[in-house]
């Protein structure tokens, strides 16, 4: 390939009176930002210890009451991307928050989408329009863009939960914003018990809901339930995996970003394929190694790590006796929208 022109190879005073009309000449950072066959992502592989930054997160419980945090977050930040930014990849957000028993978090909405994988501690809920979502370990809890949420605790332990949210792709959109409101009123509608049945969906009068988003709440009972019937009803199945769907569509839980479960059979090592997207993984239950080119870390219960798009990911159960759980996100939503998704050999 041909080696292209570097800035410097220009005169200065021709490149001065560029800048000065806001022009720059594209060919000495044309392969920077169209690299040849693969891109070089900014995101690096990143693991985050939960018990190593737990003592932390309490730490802010202490120093930072609520009112002065709205939401009290350490966010997991890829230094690749540099701290400040706040980003895992280019378009997920990640942080670990913390509620204290008798805390609220008040009533928000905003434009990005969220979701929340639950942590520890028990009695607490989050109100997504008017619906009631208690929190449990491995519960996954959706905000979608523009529904109103608070979080609340009638427990007596802390409760912690992982963010997830689309938060710098929305920001780089300058698109990003929130809306305070006041606390909302309780309706019994409960999206994850009417839609507890795969396969089926409540049609009143023979119509589907309305709601755009009709599920909320996935009980990880529920979802480690599937995945154990899958692995015992379909033993040729190499990959034990499940995505949250919208009941309604089918399609992808949330817009923008993708979410995953996967059960890693005792003692198995699963080769993922090569993908576009980056990926989150965070360990619900077991013991689990993740291995990709220069790096390799080992995830306990609640730790998290990341990986970049278009790198070979392995991952490996440790427990030889028991299955190993993992939730995945991943952008495979909105590369697929932009038609960018794409699966190599
Ligand atoms: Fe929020």
């Amino acid at each position: 390939m041909n080696d292209l022109g570097r800035i410097e190879d220009l005169p200065t005073d021709y490149v001065a009176s560029l800048t000065e009309r806001n022009l720059v000449p594209l060919w000495p950072s044309l392969r920077g930002v169209m690299p040849a066959h693969t891109p070089r992502p900014r995101t690096l592989p990143t693991h985050w210890s939960y018990q190593d930054l737990r003592p932390l997160l309490m730490e802010a419980g202490r120093l930072t009451p609520i009112e002065k945090a709205e939401r009290r977050v350490l966010v997991l930040a890829n230094p690749g991307h540099g701290l400040e930014k706040m980003q895992a990849s280019s378009a997920i957000y990640l942080g670990i928050q913390l509620l204290l028993p008798g805390e609220w978090a008040p009533a928000h909405r905003h434009t990005p989408n969220a979701v929340r994988m639950i942590i520890e501690g028990e009695g607490a809920y989050t109100t997504v329009e008017g619906e009631k979502c208690p929190m449990s370990r491995g519960d996954l809890i959706l905000t979608p863009t523009g529904l109103w949420h608070e979080h609340g605790h009638d427990g007596q332990d802390p409760v912690t939960w992982l963010d997830v949210l689309d938060l710098p792709l929305v920001y780089y959109l300058e698109a990003s914003y929130h809306v305070n409101g006041l606390a909302q009123p309780v309706s019994p509608d409960r999206g994850d018990v009417a839609n507890a049945t795969g396969g089926v969906l409540p049609t009143p009068f023979f119509q589907r809901t309305h709601k755009d988003y009709p599920l909320l709440r996935y009980p990880w009972a529920s979802v480690r339930a599937q995945l154990l019937h899958m692995a015992e009803s379909q033993p040729h199945v190499e990959s034990v995996q499940v995505t949250y769907v919208n009941p309604n569509t089918g399609l992808d839980a949330l817009n923008i970003l993708g979410f995953h479960a996967l059960m890693l059979k005792p003692g198995q090592t699963l080769q993922l394929p090569v993908r576009s997207t980056a990926m989150v993984y965070h360990l619900i239950e077991g013991d689990v190694r993740v291995s990709q080119p220069g790096h390799e870390c080992r995830l306990e219960p609640a730790d998290t790590s990341c990986a970049p798009g278009y790198v070979p990911v392995t991952l490996t159960n440790l427990h030889s006796q028991h299955p190993s759980f993992v939730f995945m996100a991943d952008e495979s939503p909105l590369q697929r929208k932009l038609g960018i998704y794409e699966v190599r050999a």
